[in-house]
């Protein structure tokens, strides 16, 4: 593609970067004081045309002026891209999350292709950082010499960035959640209008899954130096989908092995500075948890842009006494943002500060960063 890059920046490609994440990777990786968009990938209906010819730009504000008429490509191995970012639907990102990360490159990936593969990270970085310990044994076991990351969904993100401290503190025994989930979240064009307004569609497909079984789970999950052991709790999950545009909302009741008293709960969250905070991530919201005092928020149209980072924080409101569980409250957080493209580029961030891309990344990340 085009140049006019920066000679000291980690080179990084987007995968499905026509689609509502990609857009989002875009977007988020303008200006990034560590990454530079080196390659545009999108499905063989687009590669070869230019990316403002290909991409109905659907975010606010303008498509990156020095992007409009990069031409997309086919991402095969080889690429001058360190890092691939993947926004690619899960079924077209098996294969080739693998295909480049046997060919050396890091894949961050959105999809959830791989996200339940025993040797592959699922991570959000304040949560589970020492799961990047999976990386050696993937790289082993497969004899990569790249490897592959992954974000949790964007609903799950929200609720296990909510819950990590909690967890911690006071051991979680049992969840019920129902969330109230963006159309965003389906992609574009994703649900149909005539379904969606004046609706409230009750069933997304596999999401009930994902969160009962699968993701938080693993996210808070203890990495033993050979594997991840889930942890040991149930999740009831009730999703729907609701004529918002972006931001989901989530209702969520816990039973905890301590009954902790409403305070603790909320000094425990007050308290929370993980390891992202810490190292002050470019993309980390400081702080990484907001609570809301106001006894009707948070509201996705107000609220999902909260914080130092804008979308990338998790807001919390209505904590309160559950009669049938120990403590019930609400969670909303932005679904593309941190939810997508914000976890997986937070995700390589921390890659980058913890060396995982070579001592020289590490070293120039922290120079930018100071700079
Ligand atoms: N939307 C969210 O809030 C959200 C949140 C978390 C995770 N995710 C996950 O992120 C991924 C992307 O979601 P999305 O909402 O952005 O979907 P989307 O809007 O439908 O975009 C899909 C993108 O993938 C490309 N693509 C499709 N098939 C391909 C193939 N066979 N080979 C290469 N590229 C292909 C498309 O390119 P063309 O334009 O050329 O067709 C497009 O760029 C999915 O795995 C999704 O589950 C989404």
């Amino acid at each position: 593609m085009n140049n006019g890059q920066q000679p000291n920046k980690i080179k990084v490609g987007v995968l499905g970067a026509t689609g509502a994440v990609g857009q989002r990777f875009v977007q988020m990786l303008q200006g990034h004081p560590w990454f530079e968009i080196s390659a545009l990938c999108a499905s063989e209906r687009s590669v070869g045309k230019r990316y403002v010819d290909a991409c109905k730009w659907n975010l606010r504000g303008d498509m990156p002026a020095r992007l409009r008429d990069v031409i997309l490509e086919e991402a095969v191995p080889g690429m001058d891209c360190q890092i691939f970012f993947s926004a690619l639907p899960s079924d077209a990102a098996r294969e080739k999350e693998q295909e480049l990360a046997a060919g050396g490159h890091i894949v961050c990936s959105n999809a959830s292709a791989h996200r339940y593969d025993e040797d592959i990270p699922l991570l959000i970085p304040e949560v589970n950082p020492e799961h990047l310990g999976l990386i050696e044994i993937q790289q082993r076991q497969r004899g990569w010499k790249g490897y592959i990351t992954t974000n949790p969904n964007c609903s799950t993100t929200h609720l296990v960035s909510a819950l990590h401290p909690l967890h911690v503190a006071f051991g979680i025994r049992k969840i019920f959640v129902v969330t109230m989930q963006a159309v965003s979240g389906a992609g574009y064009p994703g649900v149909s209008s005539m379904d969606i307004l004046d609706n409230i569609v009750p069933y997304i497909g596999k999401e009930e899954e994902k969160m009962e079984k699968r993701e938080p789970q693993k996210l808070l999950g203890r990495f033993d130096g050979n594997k991840v052991q889930m942890a040991d709790f149930v999740v009831s999950a009730h999703c729907n989908r609701v004529p918002v545009r972006n931001g989901h909302l989530e209702a969520v009741s816990i039973e905890f092995d301590r009954k902790p008293t409403l305070a603790e709960i909320r000094e425990v969250w007050m308290n929370y500075k993980p390891l992202a905070q810490q190292l002050g991530l470019p993309s980390a919201p400081q702080p990484a948890l907001i609570y809301q005092e106001e006894q009707d928020r948070p509201q996705p149209r107000l609220d999902r842009l909260a914080g130092s980072v804008p979308g990338m924080a998790t807001v919390i409101g209505r904590l309160r006494e559950d009669p049938l569980f120990h403590a019930k409250f609400l969670v909303l957080g932005h679904n593309t943002i941190r939810g997508a493209a914000g976890g997986s580029l937070l995700n390589a961030e921390l890659l980058v500060a913890q060396g995982y891309l070579g001592a020289k990344a590490a070293t120039l990340a922290n120079l930018a960063q100071l700079a």
